[in-house]
């Protein structure tokens, strides 16, 4: 398995371009299968999950082409069930089955199970499709909807911490081409969400208030094929965003998005950073003083989940105590251990880490857990003192485009060491 060598102790300096948004991507490429004709999505990323979804598509029957950050997919003939060890690899892959139960009437996917950061249930997906119409059975490990027809609702889809993103997405693509109206109470309303509902509406559907809490969609015959460019990644934009705080660095993020930042660029300059924006860029500078900072993880537009990683490594180097809440996921704190093992000093209470920050991080081995950590673990490492190796980067390639070269463009000492 590839890791990553890091020279830690320089600024970055520079300009990069920020990639299109893998959770953008995902329920994008999963809603291809709402048509029999040919959709054509521009500037996806090269990762290894949306390989994986390509898969997945390919495995139904559509046929994919995946070229220079252009996807082509046409899903004229394809199945409802799909492969089990292949769909139970990627969580994201769920979002197959409110587009399948859509077009086909009849979808058995393999359930997701739980991830490192937590349980992750499907309950609110089920809900939404029950809701619906669906007819839902859960055995042997896969769960199958099918229904002779769907009929619009009111669908009130919060669960105990909120809304859920792609339970949301899931619900979205059964209800295009339901009977009726179908209106989402307690809806996600991540940019995300919207991306999807932009490219949906491109194929003929009839969706209002996406972004809000209330989305209405009024059910149509079909979908006709439409062609897309995906939004900027919001978190690969605040990861370099914190990266240039955490090393003292001026960065210019070609492409990124303020305007989906708030929260983040707002707890980035509490704790130091200068924020600029100019036409399509977003400029950050570190001043080498860090502040500390409280944070509480929340659905959009609060402090998103998957920044909480990274911002607690940009804490373990303001010098003074700060607190970090995780309020999504139970179990997201993987990457404390491994910056404790860089030096930092962190201690977990419930669903909050108390950093008290300031001494200097030296360089060690470290092992990545899960996607987020692991850009924390690669932030740590610029900040340190010496070398540290972060091992399993597969990890972060699920979910960074060529991190390493686009740290090599800042100026960062960081190269990919082939595994075994
Ligand atoms: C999406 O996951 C993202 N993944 C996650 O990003 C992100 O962390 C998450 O939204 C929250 O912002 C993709 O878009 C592919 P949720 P999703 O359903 O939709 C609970 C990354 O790092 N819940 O909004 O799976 C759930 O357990 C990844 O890129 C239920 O209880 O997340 C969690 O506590 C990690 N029942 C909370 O809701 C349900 O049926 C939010 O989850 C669904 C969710």
């Amino acid at each position: 398995m590839d890791s990553f060598l890091i020279e830690g102790g320089l600024p970055l300096r520079g300009e990069v371009q920020i990639s299109g948004s893998k959770n953008a991507v995902l329920p994008i490429m999963a809603a291809t299968l709402l048509t029999s004709e040919t959709c054509v999505v521009r500037r996806v990323p090269d990762l290894s999950d949306v390989a994986f979804m390509a898969k997945i598509l390919r495995s139904l029957g559509a046929e994919v082409t995946l070229e220079n950050g252009t996807l082509t997919v046409r899903a004229a003939n394809i199945s409802g069930f799909g492969d089990y060890e292949l769909i139970r690899k990627m969580r994201g892959s769920i979002c197959i089955l409110g587009p399948l139960l859509a077009r086909l009437k009849d979808a058995r996917v393999s359930l997701p199970g739980g991830c490192v950061i937590g349980t992750r249930p499907i309950d609110l997906h089920l809900k939404g499709l029950r809701a619906l119409g669906a007819q839902v059975e859960v055995d042997g490990g896969y769960v199958r909807v099918h229904a002779p027809r769907l009929d619009g609702q009111m669908v009130f889809l919060g669960g105990r911490v909120g809304p859920t993103v792609l339970g949301t997405a899931n619900v979205m693509m059964a209800a295009v081409l339901a009977e009726g109206v179908t209106v989402i109470e307690s809806a996600a309303c991540e940019p995300e969400v919207i991306d999807l509902a932009h490219f949906l509406i491109a194929m003929g559907a009839k969706i209002s208030g996406a972004g809000s809490p209330t989305m209405t969609i009024t059910g149509v015959k079909e979908l006709h094929g439409a062609e897309h460019e995906v939004i900027a990644d919001r978190i690969e934009a605040g990861t370099f965003a914190a990266a240039a705080l955490a090393t003292g660095g001026e960065v210019i993020l070609r492409g990124a998005r303020p305007d989906h930042l708030g929260a983040v660029l707002d707890k980035l300059r509490e704790a130091g950073a200068q924020i600029g924006s100019s036409a399509g860029a977003l400029t950050v500078k570190g001043s080498g003083v860090i502040r500390p900072i409280d944070i509480t993880t929340m659905p959009y537009s609060g402090f998103p989940t998957d920044m909480q990683a990274q911002l607690m490594a940009v804490a373990c180097l303001a010098p003074g105590t700060s607190i970090i809440s995780e309020r999504i996921f139970e179990s997201r704190f993987m990457h404390a251990s491994e910056l404790m093992r860089l030096g930092a000093d962190i201690a977990i209470e419930g669903p909050s880490a108390i950093v008290k920050g300031g001494q200097p991080l030296s360089g060690a081995p470290v092992m990545a857990s899960d996607l987020r950590a692991s850009a924390a673990l690669v932030i740590a490492g610029l900040s340190a003192g010496g070398s540290t190796q972060v091992n399993r980067v597969y990890h972060l390639d699920r979910g960074y485009e060529r991190m390493e070269l686009k740290l090599q463009a800042l100026g960062a000492r960081i190269q990919r060491v082939p595994g075994e």
